[in-house]
């Protein structure tokens, strides 16, 4: 489905020239026009203007004049055909649905799309087939209504192990190709075929033309894991695309719908329900730079809105630190935040969609969502303290790569720096919101904002996992980047686990004088008499082997691993 009958158009469509010439030429709005330092010739003041609404670009210095294409040509030196098929690319377009393309696409490519294509009407089939009731109750169980399950093409994939495998060599499919497409593997076992997605509940995934590329699939009756999506392949990248953008794109520009990104595919269902057309998700992966460009490339300030655990503000924060590298004039995001163990879904289901709205209504900017996840639970009660902050934040700030959008920062910065800490109830000593700890190191407490106030509750793995480092420094070379992404359930140990990162990233090292400093350190030495007490009774009798001080690293390491493997399965296990 093109959006335009000619390439040249449908480039002129989806491309904003002041978006895509402003990543390679720091451009200030000025009345309806951008302005900038030509790229054409050498200047000091700007005299290259970019105008949205002619399409066109001037230089009132040495007259380079043109549209996006002849931008692209003269800029990387290429010729019309190739700054077609790079902007093409760029704008996520697909040249199979242009006259003239077809010739230069490979017949690979095509045969993919068909078989993709075949493969999302024979799950669509299969769930409208008398096979697919099971999963129509559990649609209609999870709310979903038909409107919603046919709008979005879900299907079906039975637990028979070769079921599509066959309909696609029926339809003259190779074997090969049916693999390349990531729909069947190959047994490691017996080595033969079996299909990719059995007993799921299949999402197809669209390009940004709105043709279908891939697919997401959700266990049913439990089947592990919840979800899967197929692999990437030449057709799907599941780092560049985002599910339902092709859908939102046109309700975000058309009718001015919020973009809003959640994290899976039901939430963007449950907002549909609710009139929000203009949900995106990312496939099962953290949003990467190129899809928050994909999200500017429709909307100004598309509004985040992740789950309401750890883990969601968490990729809140991941997001927030990739955005702010390549923020733009006039390119930003917004967060909302929901009530704790909550997503859309959930908020839709048990009807309490005023409040989602109303949630989704009262976004906070990025700038405030910086501020508030820096000074969460820090004390600037000093001088020096207050000082330590400034510098950080303009560390932070420093990352900005536009010029722009740096300075403003920094202004916004020195503004909610006077406003809220200089004159703020703790510079004044007033401040009653004692927890049982104080945080001063603010390097410390960047990522959950309910952390302080959760009750002190202590997984013995946790510690052990700790425990063993402690007494085992030379250990976290070798686990280091596991250790570095492990979830603990304790705020305090997960405090523990960052200072010891950061000191081994620091030093290349760990050694047992920084521990010892470490455990001295007032920041942290409630934590470790707390928790790591001296006479604790577990420590003689019950202490595993590796938790110990041990000559044997490997065998430690090897402990370790599983420990923490054990970990994650409960973890994971305990956020479902
Ligand atoms: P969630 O676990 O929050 O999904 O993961 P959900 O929509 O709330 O799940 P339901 O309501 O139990 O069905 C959010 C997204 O993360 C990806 C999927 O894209 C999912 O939609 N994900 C999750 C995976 O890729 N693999 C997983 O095992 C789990
Ligand atoms: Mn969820």
């Amino acid at each position: 489905m093109a959006f335009s009958e000619n390439l040249v158009d449908a480039i002129h469509e989806k491309i904003l020239l002041s978006d895509f010439i402003g990543r390679k030429v720091s451009l200030v709005k000025k009345g309806n026009d951008f302005l900038g330092l030509c790229p054409f010739h050498n200047e000091k003041t700007p005299s290259f203007s970019v105008s949205d609404e002619k399409g066109f670009f001037h230089c009132f210095g040495c007259s380079a004049h043109g549209d996006v294409i002849s931008f692209v040509m003269q800029k990387e030196s290429i010729d019309f055909k190739e700054a077609l098929k790079l902007l093409a690319s760029e704008a996520g377009i697909n040249l199979l649905d242009y006259a003239g393309y077809k010739n230069k696409i490979s017949k690979e490519s095509i045969d993919a799309h068909n078989l993709v294509e075949f493969s999302k009407d024979y799950f669509v089939n299969n769930l409208n087939a008398s096979s697919g009731i099971s999963v129509r109750d559990y649609l209609s169980q999870r709310k979903v209504s038909e409107k919603a399950y046919k709008y979005f093409e879900l299907g079906y994939a039975e637990n028979i192990s070769n079921n599509l495998i066959m309909f696609l060599k029926n339809n003259n499919f190779s074997m090969d190709a049916i693999i390349a497409s990531g729909l069947a593997r190959n047994s490691i076992k017996n080595h033969k075929p079996y299909d990719f997605f059995r007993n799921r509940l299949i999402f197809p995934i669209h390009d940004n033309n709105g043709t279908v590329i891939a697919f997401g699939g959700r266990g049913l009756e439990g089947s592990e894991p919840k979800y899967l999506n197929s692999p990437d392949t030449i057709l799907f990248k599941k780092k560049k695309m985002l599910f339902n953008f092709h859908r939102a794109k046109k309700y975000v520009q058309k009718h001015k719908l919020p973009l809003i990104v959640v994290e899976g595919y039901f939430d963007v269902i449950s907002l549909y329900h609710i009139g929000l057309y203009g949900a995106v998700a990312p496939l099962g992966t953290a949003l990467s730079e190129d899809q928050l460009i994909l999200m500017w490339r429709i909307a100004d300030e598309p509004i985040i809105c992740m789950d309401g655990d750890k883990a969601g503000y968490r990729s809140a924060i991941r997001t927030l630190n990739i955005a702010m590298n390549i923020l733009k004039p006039g390119k930003s995001l917004r967060f909302v935040f929901l009530p704790d163990g909550e997503d859309p879904d959930s908020l839709v289901l048990n009807s309490n969609k005023e409040h989602l709205i109303n949630i989704i209504n009262n976004p906070i900017s990025m700038f405030d969502f910086f501020w508030k996840s820096e000074t969460e639970n820090i004390d600037m009660k000093t001088p020096e303290r207050r000082a330590g902050f400034k510098l950080l934040m303009e560390k932070k700030i420093s990352l900005i790569k536009d010029l722009n959008v740096r300075a403003e920062y920094k202004n916004s910065l020195y503004t909610y720096f006077n406003k809220n800490i200089r004159n703020s109830s703790m510079f004044n000593n007033k401040s009653q919101n004692k927890t049982n700890f104080n945080v001063i190191n603010i390097e410390l407490d960047k990522l959950n904002a309910d952390r302080v106030n959760k009750k002190m509750y202590v997984n013995f793995r946790e510690k052990y996992l700790i425990e063993s480092i402690l007494n085992n420094p030379d250990l976290l070379e070798k686990i280091d980047e596991e250790f570095s992404m492990l979830v603990f359930s304790n705020n305090e140990l997960g405090l523990i686990r960052t200072a010891l990162i950061d000191l081994y990233k620091k030093n290349g090292t760990l050694s047992n004088a920084d521990i010892i400093r470490l455990k001295e350190d007032i920041n942290y030495s409630k934590i470790f008499m707390s928790i790591f007490k001296l006479n604790d009774w577990t420590k003689t009798k019950f202490t595993p082997d590796y938790v110990k001080k041990h000559d044997d690293l490997n065998y430690v390491e090897k402990c370790w691993v599983e420990a923490a493997n054990l970990q994650k399965t409960w973890y994971r296990k305990k956020r479902n």
